[in-house]
């Protein structure tokens, strides 16, 4: 058996002896008698092996009374996701090789893709430390979904801004995200934007907040978005007013390299002109009860904190380097006073500006 099966008899020992695949009889002569059943048992044993899984994951895998058709289609099931994995991580890889040939920098959302893990897969997990719904925020785009009773959330992440009142499906690639939604939230899908898995006009309305910059295809995506809802209602960011990168303190004086972050980012107007709507500023409470970006722009310090920091992408984004500069010198500035001598005229406000757009049909 040891030698059909293409493994050492004391790999079959050893097997026995953990209960992973038992002989279901012995010989006269005391040795192992395998059964067609055992046989397939083992079979399964070494092609989970030789996918990589550890002796008690493979026995948790053999361990139901699964029929074999039940177990080949899991291992179909698995095999198809591996090859997706590699694919994508191919993709990857020649896109950071074509990058380094032309001598261009790759950033560290580049390099954790390359690793095969998308950029919520490795960060998402700071998100619940500071990122929810703020009533004020939410409580425009509730206006914007209007009468809407079935409602797409696209880029949903762990729920933020989801209706309670309405009949809401999420759209979520990043599975740790989607292991993060409260339980009891809406049933949550996992796709991307640009390729949205209903039928062309399947809801409503179809909402993304704080997400079209993380896709690869925002266009497509919004496009999408357009196909498969009768409305469309998106919280984004406006790159077309001149000198952009001067409304938010935290760009103009620290941070400029947010700048490159959102240099293939698309114009507000091509947005709009991609789902047909139009814009309308969203002002960031001083008390943002969402730990985005822009949130704290009144509570400075806030920003030296790494759980603030961690629970948006910009950070990483920008690369360790940008960041610690950037929080070293706001540090010096609060400490000086010189972040409040630049900024006084801040004290006052309860709300600001700071290029939030909603785009509605
Ligand atoms: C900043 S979070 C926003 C989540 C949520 N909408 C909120 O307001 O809290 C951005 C989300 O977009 C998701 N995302 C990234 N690429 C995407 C794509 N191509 N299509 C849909 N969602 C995507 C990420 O996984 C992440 O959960």
């Amino acid at each position: 058996m040891a030698e059909l099966a293409g493994v050492s008899v004391r790999t079959l020992h050893h097997y026995d002896e953990i209960g992973l695949v038992r002989p279901s009889a012995r010989t006269a002569a005391g040795y192992r008698a395998y059964s067609a059943d055992d046989v397939e048992r083992l079979r399964e044993v070494l092609v989970y092996r030789r996918l990589g899984f550890g002796l008690r994951e493979i026995a948790q895998l053999v361990g139901d009374s699964s029929t074999a058709v039940a177990h080949l289609r899991e291992l179909r099931g698995l095999l198809l996701e591996r090859r997706d994995h590699a694919d994508a991580m191919v993709a990857a890889i020649d896109r950071e090789l074509e990058a380094r040939a032309k001598g261009l920098k790759v950033t560290a959302e580049e390099q954790l893709e390359m690793l095969g893990a998308r950029l919520y897969d490795a960060i998402g997990g700071a998100y619940t430390a500071t990122r929810r719904t703020d009533p004020r925020i939410a409580a425009q785009i509730f206006n914007a979904l209007g009468d809407a009773q079935t409602v797409l959330n696209v880029g949903a992440g762990t729920g933020s801004y989801e209706p309670g009142d309405r009949d809401v499906t999420a759209v979520e690639p990043s599975a740790v995200m989607r292991a993060q939604r409260p339980a009891g939230s809406a049933p949550c899908v996992a796709a991307v934007a640009e390729s949205l898995p209903f039928e062309d006009q399947s809801f409503d309305v179809a909402m993304a907040v704080s997400t079209v910059h993380h896709w690869a295809d925002p266009i497509a995506g919004l496009r999408e978005m357009r196909r498969v809802a009768r409305r469309v209602v998106v919280l984004t960011f406006d790159t077309d007013e001149p000198g952009w990168q001067g409304r938010f303190w935290l760009t103009r004086d620290y941070l400029p390299e947010f700048a490159a972050v959102l240099a293939e980012f698309p114009s507000l107007a091509g947005m709009a002109a991609a789902i047909g709507g139009r814009a309308e500023p969203v002002p960031v409470p001083w008390d943002c009860a969402d730990g985005l970006f822009e949130a704290y722009w009144r509570r400075p310090e806030a920003y030296l904190e790494d759980h603030v920091r961690r629970a948006v992408s910009v950070w990483t984004r920008v690369g360790p380097e940008a960041e610690q500069r950037a929080v070293r010198r706001l540090s010096d500035d609060l400490d000086s006073g010189r972040w409040a001598e630049r900024n006084s005229d801040l004290a006052d406000l309860d709300a600001a500006d700071l290029g939030l757009r909603l785009l509605t049909t």
